[in-house]
C-alpha cells in the first residue's frame, strides 16, 4: 500500500519526503485555503517536490467548466492527478477527462455504489472518506472493505485510496482491507513511526553504549 500525505503544506511534505516512504500527496480546497497562498504556486511547488502522484482538486460546479479546469490542472505537470467530486457534473467532466487519457481521482466518495460509478468512468483513483463516514455514525472501514472486494471481483483497475484517515489503526486496517493507497494528515503520518518500546529500547541501548565507552576510556587511561 502506497502512503500519501493529505496536506498542502510544503514543509510537512519535505520532512516526510526525507523518510523515503512518501509516494504522493492529496490536496483539497480546504487544505489549500489553510496555506493562505496562491493555489497555483502551492500546487506547482508540491508537484516539483514529490516524485509521485499529486491530486489537485477542481472547484467549478458545472461539468463543462470543471472539464476545462481539469485540463488546466493536468497541464501543470506529469504527476498531476485531477480530482473531481462524486456528483453528476463530476462524473460527466471526469468521463471526458479519462476519455482523453487524463488521470482523475474521484473524491467525496462515501458508499460502494458511488465507488462503482467512479470505476465505470475509468477513474485512476477513487477516494472513500473513512473518517467522515465514521463521523456520520456509520462504519467507514466496512465501506472500504466492500469497495476493495467489489473492485477485486469485477476486475476494476481504479486504485482505492483510503482517505480521511484519523489515526494509525485506520492505516493498518486499510492495508489489511487491500487499499492501494492511504492518504493521511501529517500528525497521523508521524504517529506511524512512534512506539513507546522503541523509545525505551533506544534509551537503554544508548545508555549501555555510553557506559561501555566510559569504561573502555577508563581502562585506556589506567
Ligand atoms: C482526501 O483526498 C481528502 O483530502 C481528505 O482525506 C479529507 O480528510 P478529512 O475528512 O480529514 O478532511
Amino acid at each position: 500500500m502506497r502512503l500519501f500525505l493529505d496536506t498542502a503544506n510544503i514543509d510537512e511534505i519535505r520532512e516526510i519526503n526525507r523518510w523515503g516512504v512518501l509516494s504522493g500527496v492529496t490536496t483539497n480546497p480546504s487544505l489549500i485555503f489553510k496555506e493562505e497562498l496562491d493555489p497555483e504556486q502551492v500546487w506547482k511547488e508540491i508537484l516539483a517536490e514529490v516524485d509521485g502522484d499529486v491530486s489537485l482538486e477542481t472547484t467549478e460546479p458545472e461539468a463543462a467548466a470543471m472539464y476545462e479546469e481539469g485540463k488546466r490542472l493536468a497541464s501543470y505537470a506529469e504527476n498531476a492527478i485531477v480530482k473531481v467530486p462524486m456528483t453528476p457534473a463530476g462524473l460527466e467532466a471526469g468521463r471526458r477527462l479519462t476519455n482523453e487519457g487524463t488521470r482523475i481521482n474521484v473524491t467525496l466518495v462515501f458508499s460502494p455504489a458511488q465507488a462503482i460509478l467512479a470505476a465505470e468512468i475509468g477513474a485512476y483513483i477513487v477516494s472513500p472518506f473513512l473518517g467522515r463516514i465514521d463521523d456520520a455514525a456509520a462504519d467507514g472501514m466496512h465501506a472500504l472493505r466492500q469497495i476493495c472486494e467489489i473492485y477485486e471481483t469485477q476486475g476494476y483497475e481504479t486504485q482505492v485510496l483510503a482517505a480521511s484517515l484519523r489515526h494509525p489503526m485506520h492505516v493498518v486496517e486499510s492495508a489489511l482491507a487491500g487499499a492501494d493507497i492511504a492518504t493521511m494528515p501529517y500528525d497521523v503520518f508521524t504517529k506511524l513511526v512512534k512506539h513507546p518500546l522503541t523509545d525505551t529500547g533506544l534509551e537503554r541501548f544508548t545508555k549501555d553504549w555510553d557506559e561501555l565507552k566510559g569504561k573502555l576510556g577508563k581502562k585506556e587511561g589506567a
